[in-house]
């Protein structure tokens, strides 16, 4: 499974970048006000950081045509960028139109399976299900992902499920043994991926032994 990190922080990019397990990164309008910067030179900054990685940089108009124009600007901006495009009927018209030319599109604001098997009928190279805003409002997220799966699957679509509003280690661990493509995953989130009480008492006592091992040695 593919590590993507969900923020449009600089240094979060770079520290997981240093981990060497980041395959993409996604942004959404929330997170790039939450970084107070200019959205362009931001999105320029990131794809330059992963020029290899596709890196999600989402649409704000709500009709086709000014969805068309903004992925069209947005592709210019970097060959890795994917333009993010809301599941609205009016950005399923644009989907249409921009992947056709080439355009690689992240189809965000999946709530539904049957959103998720639109948007790749629409040509979708991934589609983002929001697993925490479902459990949110008390519904079980990855039952989403458990529904989409199978369904990418049986007609052999060539769109990546990217499972998005990610909370907690366990939504990783499950996304990856459901058989999602990718995870995008806050930075607050990848760092939990690592801790482990076990393994700090592991190492402590470990060190621990080898000083009195050296000390005995003199
Ligand atoms: C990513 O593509 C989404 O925009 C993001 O995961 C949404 O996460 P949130 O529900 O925590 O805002």
């Amino acid at each position: 499974m593919k590590f993507f990190i969900d923020t449009a922080n600089i240094d979060q990019i770079r520290e997981v970048a240093s981990w060497g397990i980041v395959d993409g990164v996604t942004t959404n309008p929330t997170l790039v006000a939450r970084e107070g910067k200019a959205f362009e030179p931001t999105i320029k900054e990131i794809c330059a950081l992963l020029p290899d990685k596709p890196i999600s940089a989402e649409v704000v108009s709500v009709d086709a045509e000014g969805i068309i124009r903004e992925a069209r600007e947005l592709a210019q901006w970097a060959p890795n960028v994917v333009v993010k495009i809301p599941f609205i009927k009016e950005g399923m018209k644009a989907l249409h139109v921009v992947a056709q030319e080439g355009i690689r599109v992240n189809c965000t604001l999946i709530f539904s399976a049957a959103a998720g098997l639109i948007a790749a009928k629409a040509g979708a190279a991934f589609i983002s299900p929001f697993v925490g805003r479902l459990d949110d409002i008390g519904h079980d997220g990855m039952e989403l992902v458990r529904q989409l799966v199978p369904i990418m699957d049986n007609y052999d679509f060539d769109t990546e499920i990217i499972v998005a509003s990610v909370r907690t280690p366990a939504h990783v661990i499950e996304a990856a043994m459901l058989g999602a493509d990718i995870a995008t995953v806050p930075f607050d989130v990848l760092d939990k991926l690592f801790n482990h009480p076990m393994r700090d008492l592991g190492l402590a006592n470990f060190l621990k032994d080898w000083e009195k091992y050296r000390a005995a040695q003199g």
